[in-house]
């Protein structure tokens, strides 16, 4: 298929270009500066010309804490840019995939979020993402919309590099034990967009169209996951010491936005109109761990 990529240089991004190629299809990869979605000529311009059998909207504002100081920006990307998509998406007939968050969700649920749980979003980042979810269900019915949480990967920055490149300086490290959630890597978000465009019932008059939370397994804090990531970190001789971890509530890390305090989501739909189980995030930090083994700390 000729699939057209936006924020193709991001995590996801990224990974979807390199995942889509893998697979034969024939892949437009656009990084912010090739296509700025929050443009509507350049949006428009760019789908005309390609003329795409799918679109992949990996493009996001995604700095949740700087969001809260430049809403403008974050709505222009996460709101109008889904909007032009949408819409030219409509007018050409071509089926639009669209990365969300667990950020549009308020966190206050004692169990898994599922898709028909009404979106209470804490922040500017959460409120624009979900604005722009609206928007695209609004405009144009072949939507497939993709709720992740947690994202690490290879490509881009994220808590996994980020304790690896703690390790080098420090020994111990205070980590958040009051947020739960569950870790997603970009190559699974990527495989898992790939497998619904290459499922049969894909663009058929069947096609189950719509808003779909992916669920990632186990569930988990920050401070579980970073204590995963060391020890697989040293079983690979990334690192060659053990790092002292602790535990400690989120009132002790205070961030402008409330991060929530249940982040996790429940996969049962796209199970049942996909097929596809829950991601695995424990082999997917062990493949991604493989990838950049770098020289031991
Ligand atoms: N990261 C997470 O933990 C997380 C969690 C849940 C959901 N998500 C969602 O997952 C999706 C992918 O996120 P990610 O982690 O891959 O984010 P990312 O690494 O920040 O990548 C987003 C990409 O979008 C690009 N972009 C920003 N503004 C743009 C614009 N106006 N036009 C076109 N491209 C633009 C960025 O380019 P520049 O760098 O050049 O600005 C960047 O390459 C997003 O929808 C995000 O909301 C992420």
């Amino acid at each position: 298929m000729n699939i057209l990529i936006t924020g193709a240089k991001g995590q996801v991004g990224s990974e979807l270009v390199v995942e889509a190629l893998k697979r034969g299809h024939k892949v437009h990869g656009f990084g912010s500066k090739a296509l700025d979605i929050s443009n509507t000529e350049q949006v428009n311009n760019t789908v005309k010309q390609i003329q795409p059998d799918v679109i992949i909207n990996s493009a996001a504002y995604t700095a949740v804490d700087k969001a809260e100081t430049e809403p403008a920006i974050a709505y222009a990307v996460n709101s109008q840019g889904s909007e032009n998509l949408a819409k030219v998406c409509k007018q050409y007939e071509i089926p639009l995939l669209h990365i969300s968050t667990d950020y549009v969700y308020d966190g206050e649920k004692q169990s898994a979020y599922t898709e028909v749980d009404t979106p209470v979003p804490t922040g500017v980042y959460g409120a624009s993402k979900l604005e722009g979810d609206q928007k695209i269900a609004q405009i144009w019915h072949k939507h497939i919309i993709l709720r992740v949480s947690w994202v690490f990967g290879q490509y881009g920055n994220n808590f996994v590099k980020t304790m690896l490149r703690l390790a080098e300086q420090r020994d111990e490290l205070s980590i958040v034990n009051d947020q739960f959630g569950a870790p997603t890597s970009a190559k699974a978000i990527s495989n898992r967009l790939l497998d619904i465009i290459d499922a049969e019932q894909f663009n058929q008059p069947s096609c189950p169209w719509g808003t779909y939370n992916l669920q990632s397994d186990p569930g988990v804090t920050w401070y579980d996951f970073a204590r995963e990531i060391f020890t697989q970190a040293q079983q690979l001789e990334i690192i060659n010491k053990k790092m002292k971890l602790n535990p400690i509530p989120s009132s002790q890390f205070p961030t402008p936005v409330k991060r929530p305090v249940n982040s996790k989501l429940d996969g049962q739909k796209l199970q049942q109109y996909f097929g596809q189980l829950p991601v695995d995030w424990k082999k997917d930090l062990s493949l991604m761990l493989n990838t950049i083994k770098q020289p031991t700390i």
